[in-house]
């Protein structure tokens, strides 16, 4: 497989290619299996509070379906959600243990509801789980509904009153866990040792201030203008180089295998870092081959400047 490429398909498979041992960093925003878009569906089922076909949702349709109506708790195809996104991360997770370096960084965007099964499914497969760190988004949209409108809907008004200020649903969700993870080295040996011969494990602090943040593991990064646009779950290009400057040294390999609009791969590139992408949605990968095409030609559409 070749370096400094996006590949179209399955990264399932394509990760088969990929030689034992070979990638310094792999840093990947993965479906956070909230049903956000038809690619973040990862459970088999069609008859829940999630994506069901009651009236209600029925006629919300494909709004409904973005806003990821709360679980109700009492469905037991419901509570299968949880379980089949930890099958689902096990499912590929070996091959990312087989490529990456010994005491290698894996990164994962992973969503607050179902980061812990992600967790638990690295971690059975032989990672070690180092930390959870944190982005402060700082922007978000809120959802949560005055439930007193509900009960003035239904003319209880008694109980309107009484249930004024409150809401249902979640508070503002700015905070996006990072997870963060390392192939274990050497049995026997140290990291100190590992570092030297694999030239990986260590982190650079000092590249922090470059980001104006501090060596916290809370970073306040807000997306801008030319950080939205080209896919629905974009991260900032600045965040994804941050992460890549943190663990890794110019000339090493990035891998991300849910590549998206590619905006890790336009990140490694801008640092001098290889790099090997997938994608299997035909849109997001042509995208990301514009993208980086731009790149070559000094200009990144994703951030609207000139680089
Ligand atoms: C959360 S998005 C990544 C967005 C990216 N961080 C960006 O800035 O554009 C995850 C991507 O993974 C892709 N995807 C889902 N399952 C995949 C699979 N099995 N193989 C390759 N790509 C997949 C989806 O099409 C989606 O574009």
């Amino acid at each position: 497989m070749y370096t400094d490429n996006i590949y179209l398909g399955d990264c399932r498979d394509l990760i088969k290619t990929v030689t034992d041992n070979s990638i310094d960093l792999i840093l990947s925003d993965i479906p956070y299996g909230i049903s956000t878009e038809d690619w973040d569906i990862i459970h088999s089922n069609t008859n829940s509070g999630l994506l069901g076909a009651s009236p209600a949702q029925e006629k919300a349709g494909k709004i409904f379906k973005k806003r990821g109506k709360p679980l109700n708790g009492w469905s037991e195809a419901d509570k299968q959600i949880p379980l089949q996104y930890y099958e689902w991360v096990s499912s590929w997770v070996e091959d990312w243990l087989r490529v990456i370096k010994p005491g290698g960084s894996v990164f994962i965007f992973a969503g607050r509801r179902l980061a812990h099964r992600c967790i638990c499914a690295l971690e059975d497969k032989g990672f070690i789980y180092k930390d959870m760190l944190g982005w402060n988004k700082q922007k978000a949209a809120h959802r949560a509904q005055h439930i007193s409108c509900v009960f003035d809907r239904r003319k209880d008004f008694k109980a309107a009153e009484e249930w004024e200020g409150w809401k249902v649903g979640n508070l503002r969700p700015v905070f996006e866990p990072i997870l963060w993870f390392m192939k274990p080295y050497k049995i026997g040996g140290t990291l100190a040792d590992n570092i030297l011969d694999y030239k990986i494990g260590a982190f650079n602090e000092n590249i922090l201030e470059r980001y104006n943040q501090k060596a916290n593991n809370f970073f306040s990064i807000e997306a801008e203008a030319g950080d939205r646009g080209l896919h629905p779950t974009q991260k900032p290009l600045a965040l994804m180089k941050l992460l890549i400057e943190l663990t890794t040294k110019e000339g090493q390999r990035v891998l991300d295998p849910f590549a998206g609009s590619a905006t890790t791969l336009v990140a490694a590139k801008q640092l001098n870092r290889h790099y090997i992408g997938f994608e299997k949605s035909k849109e997001y990968f042509d995208i990301s081959v514009s993208r980086l095409k731009e790149q070559e030609a000094g200009y990144d559409s994703g951030r609207l400047s000139c680089v």
